[in-house]
């Protein structure tokens, strides 16, 4: 949940540090640093609170060609100056940035205190530094330092290494956290995602797990975890850099509210064609390894979940196989019933967080097929499922997640679709009219989009409220759960999701006078019951906010808003629309940083 980033070259390190830690910030942000070479000594500045924190303690004093650098999240060791990356061993010989957590870093740190070692903060991450260190004392040779202290830790780690006796190199090496190498002609770049280092190249090496890089500016050799020496291939991404800048909106997560027009249009135009033919690349999923599926596992965490669930019941109809949307955490570790008849779908938009891959790893250990639905191109969950299939959003920088969600729930329709015709039982004229509502998805979104100031007026008039409820029936019931969400993390409102008919069963005790409750009404056939279900707290006092696609004559609802018709397994992608901006307005009114709310992080690479 870290960043860290690296360089080397001939150009001076300290700004290109500062300006990937900027762009690395949505993956944590309570405390940064910086190492840079310089002569005879690594130089290293650090502090408590966000990048820009570090200008307050004369990081340009900072001189060297070759650095390392790191955005935290705290794990281990609250957020202050001494925990702070990067962390340096007793001899000040080497200098360590690190993204994940070492879960042995208790027995290390005993076993370096009875040699003699001694610590100066609460973080896992300083034994590494003083392991290599170890190391180095008895074979004097920097990456089998790296690598013998590599074999010892237990955990999830991407990390960057300096040594002050070697002017030339960084060494680098990931278990289970990403990492990324950039190049560049002499300029030679580290980071935990592509986006962090694009404005200085578009080719880009993917380091596997337990692979280690030797870095100078002239060149990168590659070792396996025996140090064998091993080729890996160059990559070229051919990602806009413009697309991860704001383009004029205030905030990230804005833009990319706006975004989901273009966004779910790409993600349908790279999958399903005008006319209605659908393609996968590299998706050689063969039709009897299909028809051997009885059961289907849809995985993921927080949003990306909620887009499974609404995607639940697009499955079962379209396949008659049962489908149980689990979250992550806790999949891994119920011992769910998988075999050789199990499909395990992960979604994950940002395809690194630890648990839905590490879920991945148990369904395909016990011999489930595994398809990844992620937004990053090359993420590590890519790399251990089966298959992948790529939304094609663009970067999301915003840590709430909006056009990621959309995008997940149109390729999960499109790929239940396209098993259906394979398995060729579904009704061809449902499955024609599902994909034409799919290609009407774009301009219907855009009408949802055209009155936001409406949203915005609602908003304020509830960005004081201590609690506001969300409820829903059936589909809509997935969409209060995401709606309830992004009103949590970004305007740290008390909310909660409920299915509308489960409120008698204790919850209604919580509506009283001036209770705000939002209701998602688009499912026709429990319409009826759903209006019910609102006058039951209008009756006790509540204020009504109600997104519908329905005609509701006589409402007497506080806030109406009416969002175009759509196959109602579609209709989260227009419903969520309006709840994201109420979110989001709510948030702006109480002036909160939206893009980065306090606690998150964009990427949840650690358990
Ligand atoms: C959503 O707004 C949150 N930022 C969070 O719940 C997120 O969806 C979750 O951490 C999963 O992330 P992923 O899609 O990158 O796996």
């Amino acid at each position: 949940m870290c960043g860290i980033i690296g360089y080397v070259g001939k150009k001076n390190a300290t700004p290109i540090l500062i300006n990937g830690l900027l762009n690395l910030e949505y993956r944590g942000y309570d405390s940064a640093g910086i190492s840079t070479l310089e002569s005879t000594c690594i130089s290293n500045i650090k502090t408590k609170g966000r990048v820009k924190n570090l200008y307050d303690k004369d990081i340009d004093s900072l001189e060297g060609t070759i650095g390392i650098a790191h955005t935290r999240w705290a794990t281990h060791g609250k957020p202050s100056d001494e925990n702070s990356h990067p962390h340096l061993d007793n001899s000040k010989t080497f200098s360590v940035v690190h993204n994940g957590i070492i879960e042995n870093y208790k027995e290390l740190k005993s076993f370096l205190e009875q040699n003699n070692y001694y610590f100066l903060s609460q973080t896992d991450t300083e034994v590494i530094p003083n392991l290599i260190h170890y190391y180095y004392t008895k074979n004097n040779n920097f990456l089998k330092s790296v690598n013998e202290a590599c074999k010892c830790l237990k955990g999830s780690y991407a990390i960057e290494v300096l040594c002050k006796n070697d002017k030339d190199n960084i060494i680098v090496v990931r278990h289970d956290s990403p990492l990324v190498i950039g190049v560049n002609e002499d300029d030679k770049y580290v980071s935990s995602d592509i986006p962090a280092i694009l404005s200085y190249s578009n080719n880009f090496y993917l380091l596997d797990n337990d692979e280690f890089a030797m870095i100078s500016n002239s060149e990168i050799n590659f070792y396996d975890i025996n140090l064998n020496k091993i080729e890996k291939k160059l990559k070229h991404f051919d990602y806009d850099i413009t697309s991860s800048q704001k383009n004029g909106y205030e905030d990230f997560m804005l833009k990319e509210i706006f975004e989901q027009p273009n966004s779910v249009r790409e993600t349908i135009g790279s999958h399903l064609s005008p006319d209605s033919l659908i393609s996968f690349n590299d998706f050689d999923f063969k039709l009897e390894d299909l028809k051997n599926i009885n059961q289907i596992y849809i995985v993921a965490c927080g949003t990306a979940m909620h887009a499974g669930l609404s995607c639940k019941n697009t499955f079962e109809k379209l396949l008659h196989i049962p489908v149980t949307v689990e979250i992550a955490s806790e999949f891994r570790y119920r011992n769910p019933i998988i075999d050789n008849k199990t499909l395990a779908i992960y979604v994950s938009q940002s395809g690194e967080t630890a648990d839905t891959i590490a879920a991945l790893k148990l369904a395909k250990t016990n011999g489930a097929k595994t398809i990844a639905i992620t937004n990053v191109i090359g993420s590590s969950i890519t790399r251990e499922a089966d298959f992948s299939l790529y939304t094609h959003a663009g970067p999301e920088i915003a840590v709430a997640s909006t056009k990621a969600y959309t995008s997940q729930i149109v390729l999960l329709n499109i790929l239940a679709i396209y098993f259906a015709e394979t398995l060729d039982f579904a009704d061809k004229n449902f499955l024609n009219s599902l994909k034409n509502e799919i290609l009407l998805l774009p301009n219907k979104i855009e009408y949802v989009l055209k009155n936001p100031d409406n949203i915005k007026n609602i908003a304020k008039t509830v960005a004081s409220k201590k609690d506001i409820f969300f409820l829903g029936r059936g589909i809509d019931y997935t969409v209060a759960l995401e709606a309830s969400l992004k009103l949590k993390e970004i305007s740290y409102i008390h909310s909660e999701a409920y299915a509308s008919g489960e409120l008698k069963h204790g919850p209604i005790a919580l509506i009283e006078n001036g209770v705000t409750v939002v209701s998602i009404l688009t499912d026709l056939e429990l319409l009826e019951k759903s209006i019910s279900n609102i006058e039951e707290v209008i009756a006790r006092g509540a204020s009504t906010f109600v997104i519908t696609n329905q005609e509701l004559v006589n409402s007497n609802y506080n806030y109406v808003i009416n969002i175009p018709k759509t196959n109602k397994f579609l209709s989260p992608i227009l419903s969520i629309i309006p709840l994201q901006l109420f979110a989001y307005y709510i948030a702006k009114e109480k002036n909160l940083d939206v893009d980065k709310p306090r606690n998150l992080a964009k990427s949840v690479t650690v358990e």
